[in-house]
């Protein structure tokens, strides 16, 4: 099984949807570690509860972003990690962290990419007048939230929607569409040339 480490910094929902599919005995990962930067994340809890070993790692605790990053990489490859799934953790990565993962970090954003990368997605797609907003898994590349599309869910604006109401419902779509690429992926059934990616006898959108 491919060895995953979730890097967490709240919340967790997404990590638990991961923690999920991977108690069925047939799916193709592993999660070996959760990492937080915020020792308060209630994502901690949900490992805790699942006997997943964790790890608390603290910016404050380090002079600089490379020196946190290298920490970070020392402790999951101490814990076997082959591969990475950031899932809400909102902390920018260096370069060099991100090169080290190239092709083995992906991660989940709660927009259509490329459209509305960066915070307040669901606000910023009703003030664009969208009618189809949703979540996008991708590999990671050095600018945030860009990077080879896996997988993508679409959820429908509905009249009355307010930012609160819209994100519950793209949440859920994220909670099926995370797995779901993970899986593709530890199949060895996504192939990422350059700036895209390939997904060997599959649709790539998923409507949930
Ligand atoms: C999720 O909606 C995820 O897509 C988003 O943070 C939330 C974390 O929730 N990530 C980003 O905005 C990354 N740019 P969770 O902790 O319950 O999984």
């Amino acid at each position: 099984k491919l060895k995953v480490s979730v890097l967490i910094s709240g919340r967790g929902s997404n990590l638990q949807a991961l923690i999920d599919a991977c108690r069925a005995p047939d799916f193709p990962a592993e999660i070996v570690m959760v990492v937080s930067n915020r020792p308060d994340a209630q994502g901690l809890f949900r490992a805790q509860a699942a006997g997943i070993s964790t790890a608390v790692i603290e910016p404050r605790d380090f002079p600089d972003k490379v020196s946190f990053d290298r920490a970070m990489t020392e402790i999951l490859e101490s814990s076997g990690t082959g591969f990475i799934c950031l899932a809400g953790f909102m902390r920018l990565l260096s370069p060099e962290f991100v090169d080290h993962w190239r092709d083995r970090m992906i991660n989940i954003h709660p927009s259509l990419l490329p459209l509305f990368p960066g915070l307040d997605t669901h606000r910023r797609a009703l003030d664009a007048g969208m009618r189809l907003h949703g979540c996008s898994v991708h590999f990671v590349r050095h600018e945030m939230d860009s990077g080879p599309i896996i997988g993508q869910a679409a959820v429908a604006v509905l009249d009355g929607d307010d930012p609160d109401s819209l994100s519950s419902r793209v949440l859920e779509a994220e909670h099926l569409l995370y797995p779901w690429c993970l899986e593709l992926v530890a199949r060895g059934m996504v192939t990422v040339t350059g700036d895209t990616c390939r997904i060997a006898g599959h649709t790539t959108a998923l409507s949930p």
